[in-house]
């Protein structure tokens, strides 16, 4: 067990997916490819701004990947209020809440760590259920900034006042557990879709298909 676990929010905790999913027959026939894109654009534009230095909140960013989204694939835009309502409480993974009341009941901090903005996360903590579970939600709004920022991940070491290695790490994004390994979290890669490796020199410490025995590990 470690003392404190950090988990990334989207796409770890929540199924980014779920929102076109509730919606495909509104959608269309390029459901599966406006969701696919709509995460992608979002992700590119944090970076984009990170690096810029020019920051938009992650709501807005949500906003501007949908249409850029849509028009790209070329869907009719009717749904788009309905997948952005449906974005804001999106579906919790079926075992997040067994998992963060097993971490709980043995003693550990839980939080998130989010590009989210305060609000958005609110939203969906609320939608889940699982506020009473965790210890705090962090976003990276009070930096004006996005993973994988080193000072995104010492908001925790910070909060916490722990040593990175003694935080386990959690994030289905492989670009965000190479981020955390570089910061010095132990990393764990919630590899849910069976996706290659990448980023070699930066390894997750565990590989699990789901936060399912994230305890034992
Ligand atoms: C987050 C994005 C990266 O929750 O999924 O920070």
């Amino acid at each position: 067990m470690h003392a404190v676990y950090v988990f990334d929010a989207y796409g770890t905790l929540f199924d980014v997916h779920a929102a076109v999913r509730k919606h495909a027959g509104a959608v269309g026939p390029q459901a599966d490819r406006l969701s696919a894109l709509w995460r992608t654009k979002q992700l590119e534009y944090s970076w984009t701004r990170a690096l810029s230095g020019h920051y938009r909140d992650f709501w807005a960013l949500t906003e501007d990947a949908l249409d850029y989204a849509f028009a790209k694939v070329d869907a009719p835009t009717d749904a788009r209020e309905a997948l952005l309502d449906a974005y804001r409480t999106l579906d919790a993974y079926a075992e997040v809440i067994d998992v963060l009341t097993t971490l709980k009941q043995a003693g550990a901090v839980t939080a998130i760590l989010s590009n989210g903005s305060p609000a958005m996360l609110e939203l969906a903590v609320n939608a889940a259920g699982i506020g009473p579970l965790l210890d705090d939600v962090i976003s990276v709004e009070s930096l004006a900034s996005y993973k994988p920022l080193p000072a995104v991940y010492e908001l925790v070491t910070t909060r916490f006042r722990a040593f990175p290695q003694t935080v386990s790490f959690q994030s289905s994004n492989r670009w965000d557990i190479a981020g955390a390994t570089a910061f010095g979290f132990r990393t764990v890669w919630i590899n849910r879709t069976g996706e290659p490796d990448e980023y070699a020199d930066l390894p997750p410490a565990v590989t699990l298909s789901s936060l399912n025995g994230l305890e034992r590990v």
